[in-house]
């Protein structure tokens, strides 16, 4: 496939006013998915001050242990130092700018940069600059070390990193969104995931913002797999998904709570069926004791609502994170017209191996390089994509739902499952940060 760009001479550079009309009451200009000028407002306005989600703790568990992931276009290293603690680390050298660090992950000892040899800590501090009776006062190591991202914070081992040395907290970021991250790791009985599954990517010719986060396309996109879980009623998704929660509007909702922060929540639907779901469980080993231990933990009411959502968050935190279904992902934009998608699937800590091996099951059938889902959706990310270019009436329409949406008792806007409440909430943080010098 090629790759789309309506940038050309005669189209006016974007500018606040432009902007700031693009985005209007249940519409908007398919320029802001299309336009590169637009995309680098985004880098630097989105991905350079906000809190960009990079990974989770879990993912380098041992000293050593690296991730190299970006912020924007900023590469940066996760990396778990000899004192345990996990920081971010900008991935250039400080000698004349070189990635010191080429792999997705790995351990290592040192970070050595392949150009003049300069080496650096775990830490990030320098720890030989290959020649140091060359510069007339010796270097300060630490001065001179892998520059830290200027903000990082972690919730709940989900590590966090901004470029903006100031701005709100990551806690007043999350807002509301961050007792949502809780219905995933409370999943396990000990509180913990570990994203140590591997991971997959995708990449396809299609705007960031594009991806997840709308509960109106499965019955017509995804028509093959709700079918196929109502064939299964008693196993895997079928057990929760016999009916199709994108038809039960009394079970589920679309939230938006503020920050881009959306949900698509099924709570109410799944819960439902806890007894059919539980029923399944029992017959896995390790089934009946999780049952048990989540119940002597969080009551009955927390215990049947966390067994039965299965950790299932369905969560989109602004910009860049998702937890759906039994994964971590990351939403990496590489420009207008393409993205790069990354999928952790995680484990529950405290629970068999069985029970993990069936939710590993459970993901790959809708989410795994073979799965009955992410290829629908890629293809219709880029089915979107191409038709946006298009410069005649280029208005999209996201006001479904629009005059039945409330304020919720928990501050969020809720709306029905197939409202168009999460890709407003999404937009109108973005013109937001977009219009903000
Ligand atoms: S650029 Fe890294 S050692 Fe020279
Ligand atoms: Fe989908």
């Amino acid at each position: 496939m090629h790759s789309y760009n309506t940038v050309s001479w005669h189209t006016p550079a974007p500018d606040v006013g432009m902007i700031e009309s693009m985005v209007q009451p249940g519409r908007a200009h398919s320029r802001i998915y299309t336009d590169e000028r637009i995309f680098q407002l985004e880098i630097d306005r989105i991905f350079s001050r906000t809190w960009v989600y990079v990974g989770h703790e879990s993912e380098v568990p041992n000293v050593g242990d690296f991730k190299t992931r970006v912020i924007g276009r900023t590469s940066v290293i996760m990396v778990r130092g000899k004192d345990a603690v996990v920081r971010l680390l900008v991935n250039r050298c400080r000698h004349r700018g070189s990635q010191v660090c080429e792999t997705d992950s790995g351990n290592t000892k040192v970070f050595r940069c392949a150009y003049h040899g300069w080496i650096f800590h775990l830490d990030g501090e320098l720890a030989d600059c290959n020649g140091p009776e060359a510069y007339e006062e010796a270097l300060d190591p630490k001065e001179m070390g892998l520059t830290p991202v200027p903000r990082a914070d972690r919730y709940r081992g989900f590590v966090f990193g901004s470029l903006a040395s100031d701005g709100e907290s990551l806690t007043d970021y999350l807002g509301g969104a961050a007792r949502m991250i809780d219905l995933l790791c409370d999943a396990s009985p000990t509180g913990a995931i570990i994203a140590d599954g591997g991971t997959h990517k995708t990449v396809f010719n299609a705007n960031w913002k594009l991806v997840g986060m709308d509960g109106y396309h499965p019955n017509t996109l995804h028509a093959s797999v709700v079918a196929a879980w109502g064939r299964n009623p008693d196993g895997g998704l079928g057990a929760t998904h016999r009916e199709s929660p994108f038809v039960d509007e009394a079970g589920t909702r679309t939230r938006d709570f503020g920050h881009g922060h959306v949900m698509l929540d099924f709570r109410g639907h799944r819960i439902k069926h806890y007894d059919s779901l539980t029923g399944f469980l029992r017959r896995i080993p390790g089934g009946e004791k999780y049952i048990a231990e989540m119940h002597a933990k969080h009551g009955e009411e927390r215990a049947r609502l966390l067994i039965s959502l299965a950790g299932d968050a369905h969560l989109g935190t602004f910009p860049n994170m998702q937890l759906i279904h039994n994964q971590i992902r990351i939403i990496t934009p590489i420009s207008a017209s393409k993205t790069e998608v990354t999928m952790m699937a995680v484990r529950l800590d405290g629970v068999s191996d069985e029970m993990n091996a069936e939710r590993f099951r459970q993901q790959e059938s809708f989410y795994g390089p073979a799965g009955a889902g992410s290829p629908d959706d890629s293809e219709i990310f880029e089915r979107v994509q191409r038709g946006m270019v298009a410069e005649v009436n280029p208005w999209i329409q996201i006001s479904r739902g629009m005059g039945r949406q409330k304020v919720d008792t928990d501050g969020s806007i809720v709306g029905l499952i197939t409202d168009e409440v999460t890709q407003r909430g999404i937009l109108r943080y973005w013109k937001q940060l977009m219009t903000t010098p």
